[in-house]
């Protein structure tokens, strides 16, 4: 359905790019991304994530916010627009539903771990890190995880922060708070990176990210890459699509899009070499999987000059870049009660944030190991253990990338071309390649690995 509810937009081309980006940068560049690259081998793993990113990543990007500029409604209502727009089936609305529950999904786990990074500002303020040795540092970490009430309570404080920034409007929340966000935590990172780089082991860090082993890659690994490719720029997860109906008409996506992306890689980059050399240099595993950012740079902290207050001013920050994503899932939603029910904004938030509070106990359980939350079956290609093992593959590894392929189709062969054109409004020569990207290369290259893990078609070992 629909409607005419007008959500306002965007104060400056800056304000989106901010807020984008603030999307883009989160817990998937600092903690996800440093620990696949670990669980998938490193350098060719990277390789293969910066081909994804650039190739399929970029183009879908500017699909979606496309799609949310000429909508200008949540994402299941703008396609819809838009597919009446282009007589084609109302039915195409599921490109932005499956987003909408997509980041709806990715949330509930989403908040536990902003959870974590929100409880080790007062780890680290505390100073329990100080001199600590890497066996101490894992048992603070363990101990976080087998507690369900200390999770259950920063994973409700978390979902209650976000939804009321979400329900107080974009602008004066957010905007506010990623103009100063997103900066302070590069420094900070940089600084990171530059104590790990002297006191760490940095040359293996370097041969570990940058120089490609593919023996060492797996198909799985290849989708795992395309997943969070999608995931890390926040794509298929009505995010784009939803800050793109807010995006005033004059700004130019193509360009504001390609910023966002680089600095997005740029910072998940910058994560490794800060993480890696700390890994490398104690002995820790590369491998350890989730909670590897949460152990290894505790340990440079405890050891490092001022680390009580780099370490607490990290975990605020990574803190607020967990936010400014978790109110980019959280808005579509939002923004689809406001128009179909005509709740309040508030209202709307809350709503969303308390049905998203059931939803994480799905994920806290399975981190403290409860009986019944967990699983032991084969779900598309990958052995999942717990809730919250499926729900991250579900999301990543299955919505994300079907969601991307479907919002290629719809709009390089569904909208019509010259609706397109107009509305990215570029040179001719940039148009044709992104078109055909997103008309041929994209469709092929997800279904390609996509139908490789579920073992449909193979082509590898
Ligand atoms: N891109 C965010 C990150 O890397 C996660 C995210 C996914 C945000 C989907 C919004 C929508 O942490």
């Amino acid at each position: 359905m629909s409607t005419n509810v007008d959500h306002g937009q965007w104060s400056s081309r800056l304000a989106f790019i901010l807020a984008a980006t603030g999307s883009a940068v989160g817990l998937g560049n600092v903690w996800k991304f440093p620990y696949i690259m670990g669980e998938n081998g490193g350098g060719a793993f990277v390789i293969v994530y910066l081909v994804c990113i650039f190739a399929i990543g970029i183009p879908v990007m500017m699909a979606e916010v496309l799609i949310g500029r000429r909508g200008r409604q949540s994402p299941g209502n703008s396609v819809r627009a838009l597919a009446l727009e282009a007589k084609a089936s109302t039915k195409w609305s599921l490109v932005g539903w499956v987003g909408l529950i997509a980041g709806f999904l990715i949330l509930s786990f989403y908040a536990v771990i902003a959870g974590w990074a929100v409880s080790y500002i007062f780890e680290s303020a505390a100073g329990n890190f100080v001199g600590a040795s890497p066996e101490k540092i894992q048992t603070i970490f363990n101990d976080l995880q087998n507690d369900s009430s200390t999770l259950i309570l920063w994973t409700t404080i978390v979902l209650a922060v976000t939804g009321l920034i979400v329900g107080k409007g974009l602008k004066n929340g957010l905007e506010k708070a990623v103009t100063y966000a997103m900066p302070t935590m590069f420094l900070l990172l940089l600084i990171i990176a530059g104590y790990a780089a002297i006191n760490g082991d940095f040359a293996q860090t370097i041969r570990f990210m940058f120089y490609p082993d593919f023996s060492k890659l797996t198909f799985s690994g290849v989708l795992i890459a395309l997943g969070h490719a999608f995931f890390t720029l926040s794509l298929a997860s009505g995010a784009m699509m939803i800050y793109g109906a807010y995006l005033p008409q004059k700004t130019s996506i193509a360009q504001s899009v390609v910023a966002i992306a680089i600095a997005d890689t740029v910072i998940a980059l910058i994560a490794g070499m800060a993480i890696y050399p700390i890994v490398f240099g104690n002995g820790l595993e590369a491998t350890a999987g989730p909670g590897l950012v949460f152990v290894s740079l505790p340990i440079a902290f405890g050891q490092m000059w001022g680390g009580i207050v780099f370490g607490t001013i990290f975990f605020v920050m990574l803190g607020f870049a967990a936010f400014t994503s978790a109110i980019a899932m959280v808005e579509s939603a939002v923004a689809w009660l406001v128009e179909r029910l005509s709740f309040t904004r508030g209202k709307a938030a809350l709503t969303a944030v308390v049905s998203l509070w059931f939803v994480s106990m799905l994920t806290v359980f399975s981190f403290t190991g409860a009986e019944w939350a967990k699983l032991d079956f084969v779900f598309v290609g990958k052995h999942v253990s717990n809730y919250f093992e499926l729900i991250d593959h579900l999301t990543a590894d299955v919505l994300l990338p079907l969601g991307g392929l479907a919002t290629a189709i719809f709009v390089a062969w569904v909208m019509q071309k010259e609706a397109v054109a107009q509305e990215l409004n570029v040179s001719e020569k940039v148009f044709s390649v992104w078109y055909v990207t997103l008309r041929w290369f994209t469709p092929i290259a997800v279904l390609f690995v996509f139908l490789n893990l579920i073992g449909l078609v193979s082509f590898s070992s």
